[in-house]
């Protein structure tokens, strides 16, 4: 499985220090969530942060929007040439343009359901996306509890990807932690991401990715 730890749980004083970290810590992915205090109840980082982000990374990154209008974030974020920039698809009339638009900028598509959204609500949209991500929590804070739930949409959306387009990933942000890992693994998760498990674990951050791993 690949690990994609969320910068969110990091400390901010030393952002730098902390993406050093995870990237010697041997992550997969950094993950940044970008929140606009419309589409979720918190607001977090723009451009010139994630920049330093960008710069301080030796990972690809991996910029998960939690915003009301997408097409607006995906032009501030692509010059940093995230791997993957992920939307809700709950906040998207034209997903499916706006997938178009992510790759023709040279980024991978991904989509996000948050927790009562159907995995069916991407069926037609499967063919174009490198990554579904399933919300664990609700959107908007770290150090939320796991809903479980996921585990079951998880399995239904691994049948649908394995007809229509193997390739997609399944990715699971929220509450992730070396106790559920496996049972995701289990239900055909392939990357997850984890903030306060990765860097408010007493073992330290380059353990706690270990033991996940
Ligand atoms: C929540 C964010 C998550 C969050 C995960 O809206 O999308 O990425 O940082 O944090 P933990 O792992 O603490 O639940
Ligand atoms: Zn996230």
């Amino acid at each position: 499985m690949l690990i994609a730890p969320s910068i969110l749980s990091a400390d901010f004083g030393h952002l730098a220090r902390d993406v050093k970290a995870i990237c010697d810590g041997d992550c997969d992915l950094v993950h940044v969530d970008v929140m606009d205090g419309h589409f979720v109840p918190n607001l977090t980082i723009g451009p010139v942060v994630v920049s330093a982000v960008a710069a301080a990374a030796t990972k690809p990154l991996d910029i998960h929007l939690m915003v009301e209008n997408n097409t607006f974030f995906v032009d501030l974020f692509a010059p940093l040439q995230p791997k993957y920039i992920s939307f809700h698809i709950e906040e998207e009339k034209h997903p499916h343009r706006l997938i178009q638009k992510i790759r023709s900028l040279g980024i991978s598509p991904a989509i996000v359901l948050t927790p009562h959204t159907p995995p069916e609500a991407v069926e037609f949209l499967l063919e174009d996306l490198d990554m579904v991500l399933l919300m664990s929590v609700n959107p908007g804070f770290g150090g939320q509890a796991f809903i479980p739930s996921v585990l079951e949409k998880a399995k239904r959306l691994k049948a649908m990807i394995q007809k229509i387009n193997p390739e997609c990933l399944i990715q699971v942000d929220g509450g992730v932690t070396d106790k559920n890992i496996g049972l995701l693994k289990s239900a055909g998760v392939d990357v997850v991401v984890a903030g306060s498990f990765v860097y408010k674990n007493p073992v330290g951050v380059k353990e706690a990715i270990a033991s996940l791993k």
